[in-house]
């Protein structure tokens, strides 16, 4: 045997042995994440609003928590560039007269560090270690504010989001037009399905009442719907599904939701309800504060959406903090019908307006089968909460069915805000106009008895 015969065996040796290596570490890694994936899961946190650039305190409180996963839902970073409010100059950003959008795209360099600084958040990064981290995304990591499909930035910013999410390379997740995924954990029985969408990638704009999903994603989730029953299936949106915070701002505020797509609203609760799936509920974020809404006559049981919003951006914060009392009393003020108000609230209105986190927790232990929805503060503790039993959310006989739909049930969340007087609906609008004017008058009144005073003294200097 010459030496290069010899050299020539040892290589293939080394490769046999190298190769052997990796099948084994692969299989360990696949049977890993199977075996992760077959745990009975009984505790999820999810959060969504995150500004990479501010301090996140609240991850201590989600580690505490001890998530086995936890689901973004969207705003993971800001990825767009926001220009101060401005009326006047060249670079006017508000008002019939502005010239300048307020948001603009960033860079992918740029969109690249906003990540990276997120990936290394010393709290996030201590989560990741224990928990399971999925999600998807909404409009500011999509990569513009309230953008929809027209946005041209979504091919190259879904790569980024699905690297921040550490998406394997070969996931067919990376190859479909918009980053909608799902998900199921636990054994048989106790089986949990997390459904994330996508509600940017094929979105039409607001407005035209078109479509939210786009008919691929659409495809999809009927599919996933109508698969084998789980114990449990949350639907992650980034928008809020149930309630529909417009119908009582307008025109002082308007804010995305699903409610602005009714069409759209209307097919995902007819596919659920035809699917006849049972313990299906949503979780949302987008809006800044967190929220627990039910809507009981859209499918035969009631339909719950959970919202957290946001883990560093609220409308507390925004305002110095003795204006604080202020915001939760225009909060208060504005009415919900779908708001879930429970003696857990920490305030009257049952909205939190601080960073907050979601969680859900599943006793499986319990008969029956029990739910706790939470909305927690920075410290963990419950800022609004509520227990469902898995039994309600179960589609029910026809007889039943019947008897809700001829209106003998709990109507309490039926309701709509557009069905609501309108001196109610348009409560926050009335009060705001009604200051407006009072102003006006008293600015008027001055202005009127200086002018008085201003010729009285004039009179007076002529007499003398
Ligand atoms: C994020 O935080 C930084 C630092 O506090 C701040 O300058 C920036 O305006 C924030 N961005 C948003 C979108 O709130
Ligand atoms: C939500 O509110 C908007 C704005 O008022 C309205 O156009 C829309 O029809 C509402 N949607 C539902 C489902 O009530």
């Amino acid at each position: 045997m010459g030496i290069d015969q010899r050299r020539w065996r040892w290589r293939w040796r080394n490769v046999a042995v190298l190769f052997g290596m990796v099948v084994v570490a692969t299989t360990v890694t696949a049977s890993n994440s199977n075996e992760k994936q077959k745990q009975v899961v009984s505790r999820i946190a999810f959060g969504s609003c995150s500004n990479q650039s501010a301090p996140q305190p609240i991850w201590d409180a989600v580690v505490d928590f001890h998530p086995q996963i936890f689901i973004w839902l969207g705003d993971n970073i800001y990825g767009d560039i926001k220009r101060p409010f401005k009326i006047f100059g060249r670079e006017r950003t508000i008002g019939p007269w502005k010239n300048s959008p307020r948001f603009v795209p960033s860079s992918e360099q740029e969109m690249k560090a906003r990540y990276r600084k997120a990936q290394s958040n010393p709290g996030y990064a201590r989560l990741k270690k224990d928990a399971d981290v999925i999600g998807t995304w909404d409009d500011h990591d999509y990569g513009l504010n309230d953008a929809g499909k027209e946005f041209d930035g979504k091919i190259t910013n879904q790569k980024l989001l699905l690297d921040f999410l550490e998406e394997p390379q070969d996931s067919p997740r990376r190859k479909q037009a918009g980053v909608y995924a799902s998900y199921t954990y636990g054994p048989v029985g106790q089986d949990v399905k997390i459904i994330l969408l996508d509600t940017r990638y094929h979105r039409d704009p607001v407005g035209s009442d078109g479509t939210i999903l786009g008919d691929s994603q659409w495809i999809w989730l009927e599919k996933e719907l109508k698969d084998p029953p789980t114990a449990v299936t949350i639907i992650g949106s980034s928008i809020q599904v149930i309630s529909n915070l417009s119908a009582t701002t307008h025109p002082l505020f308007s804010m995305e939701s699903w409610g602005r797509f009714p069409k759209e609203r209307d097919r995902l609760f007819k596919l659920i309800d035809d699917s006849k799936r049972g313990g299906v509920f949503f979780i949302s974020g987008d809006v800044h504060f967190g929220e627990i809404t039910r809507y009981d006559c859209a499918s035969d049981y009631p339909l719950y959406d959970i919202t957290s919003s946001g883990v560093t951006q609220s409308i507390e914060e925004v305002v110095p903090a003795f204006l604080h009392s202020f915001v939760r009393f225009v909060v208060w003020s504005v009415p919900s019908t779908l708001r879930v108000k429970s003696q857990n609230c920490r305030h009257r209105s049952c909205i939190y307006g601080q960073p907050n986190f979601g969680t859900i927790e599943i006793d499986w232990d319990s008969h029956p089968v029990t739910l706790q929805f939470k909305v927690r503060d920075k410290n963990g503790v419950t800022a609004a909460g509520i227990n469902a039993s898995l039994t309600e959310l179960q589609p029910t006989n026809s007889e039943t069915r019947d008897r809700v739909k001829a209106g003998q049930n709990n109507q309490k969340h039926c309701t709509l805000e557009v069905s609501l007087p309108w001196i109610v609906r348009y409560r926050l609008a009335i009060i705001f106009f009604f200051i407006l004017f009072g102003l006006l008058l008293a600015f008027i009144g001055l202005g009127y008895a200086s002018y008085r005073l201003v010729r009285l003294g004039g009179c007076k200097r002529k007499h003398d």
